[in-house]
């Protein structure tokens, strides 16, 4: 496996004509693949910022599929590009135009800021690049802007906040708020947790929001105790998750605080007292003791000397659907329809337990209720089983 940095012409016309020239001349396939360049896969991904640990943990899930095929996807060698977006979303254009054109990448695996995402999906639904996104949570990707080039390995924004406003809305909790930073994840997540809360005849009281990446939480913290709620919600993740937690410990509220479970993964250790028992809903939990969890957690600590977190499992997950896809095509890429016959097919044997694909390409997963236990994100039970997102709008061309 190759790795440079990006340094940036549709590749999409190159690669038609080389298909063709291939299918022309008649030449065995298995031939034809041995003879292929590596597959270029562009990584963009925050490698900065307070969103820069989920990038690197998407990274190192990716590189360790990779390593476990022997540095071949579907027998095709693999080069990774990678490409810090800073979660900007202002750069994110002229950032995917660097991988898709300059690049030629074949493969956009990307990224984690929803914001980020929306530039992203500009881009290649143009250039009809397979993209495939390891975290950003945005529901139009799945739903009104759904393509066929791309798939979710990870959640949508509103699948873990709808799992924790029904297990709040059930604990007997009347009336929510929601604090989050006010883009898509925050806005969207609010919505999940709202339907949750309100299916479970808890009532919606408001919505708390910064721009994001601040973390002036304290005058949000101050009127809480106005709105006499009896349970908090939050989506922060990162270093904002980490600073919110501690602040809201800090403020001595009744109301306890829940989230989705952004709030307290890859984060317990610096957020230590002021996380415990926190509860949160997520499609992974670091307690899940099937055999694929307990082998990923091990080779996941080997590999990056820190536990593994649900980024560094999307990560993972990302690359086992692109291989699974590549495998079905003996590599040959350009072969779309059996390609997506099998990504749409997949069923991956994830750390996060069972996970397949629903027609608007997103994920159906368990949505875990989980409680912060000893510094653990410990699973207490199921907040909502293989949970589909509604796809709303999706009109797959
Ligand atoms: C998002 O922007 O979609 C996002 C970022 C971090 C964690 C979860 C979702």
């Amino acid at each position: 496996m190759a790795i440079r940095k990006a340094k940036g012409v549709s590749r999409r016309g190159v690669l038609k004509g080389a298909a063709a020239v291939t299918a022309l001349s008649a030449v065995p396939t298995g031939w034809a693949i041995a003879q292929k360049r590596p597959l270029k896969i562009g990584l963009m991904l925050p490698y900065s910022g307070t969103y820069a640990k989920l990038g690197e943990n998407i990274t190192y899930g990716v590189e360790m599929v990779i390593a476990e095929k022997g540095g071949k996807l579907g027998g095709r060698e693999v080069e990774l590009i990678k490409l810090d977006d800073e979660s900007k979303p202002e750069l994110a254009p002229q950032n995917a135009d660097r991988l898709v054109k300059r690049d030629q990448v074949d493969v956009l695996i990307g990224t984690v800021h929803s914001g980020v995402q929306m530039g992203i999906h500009r881009v290649v639904r143009e250039s009809g690049t397979l993209t495939i996104i390891p975290n950003a949570g945005n529901v139009a990707i799945t739903r009104e802007l759904c393509a066929r080039n791309v798939y979710r390995a990870s959640f949508s924004n509103w699948q873990p906040a709808y799992g924790i406003g029904l297990a709040a809305g059930k604990k007997g909790y009347k009336r929510g708020i929601w604090v989050s930073w006010d883009y898509a994840a925050g806005v969207e997540s609010c919505e999940g947790f709202k339907q949750g809360l309100e299916e479970q005849g808890g009532t919606f009281v408001d919505f708390l929001k910064l721009p994001f990446p601040q973390t002036n939480f304290q005058p949000l913290l101050a009127q809480i105790p106005g709105l006499e709620v009896d349970i908090v919600g939050a989506f922060f993740a990162g270093g904002g998750a980490v600073q919110f937690v501690k602040e809201y410990a800090a403020a001595g509220l009744k109301a306890p605080l829940c989230g989705n479970g952004f709030l307290t993964e890859g984060t317990l250790q610096a957020q230590g007292e002021a996380a415990e028992g926190i509860e949160t809903a997520l499609h992974y939990g670091d307690g899940l003791d099937n055999p694929k969890n307990i082998a990923f957690r091990k080779a996941f600590l080997e590999k990056a000397g820190r536990e593994a977190d649900v980024y560094a499992v999307q990560g993972y997950d990302s690359a086992q659907l692109l291989a699974i896809g590549l495998e079905a095509v003996n590599g040959d890429i350009e072969d779309e329809e059996n390609l997506h016959k099998a990504l749409e097919n997949a069923k991956i044997d994830s750390p996060r337990g069972p996970m397949a694909m629903s027609p608007s390409h997103e994920v159906i997963h368990n949505m875990y209720l989980r409680k912060v236990t000893n510094g653990q994100n410990k699973v207490i039970g199921i907040a909502a089983e293989q949970l589909a997102d509604p796809g709303t709008g999706c009109k797959m061309t």
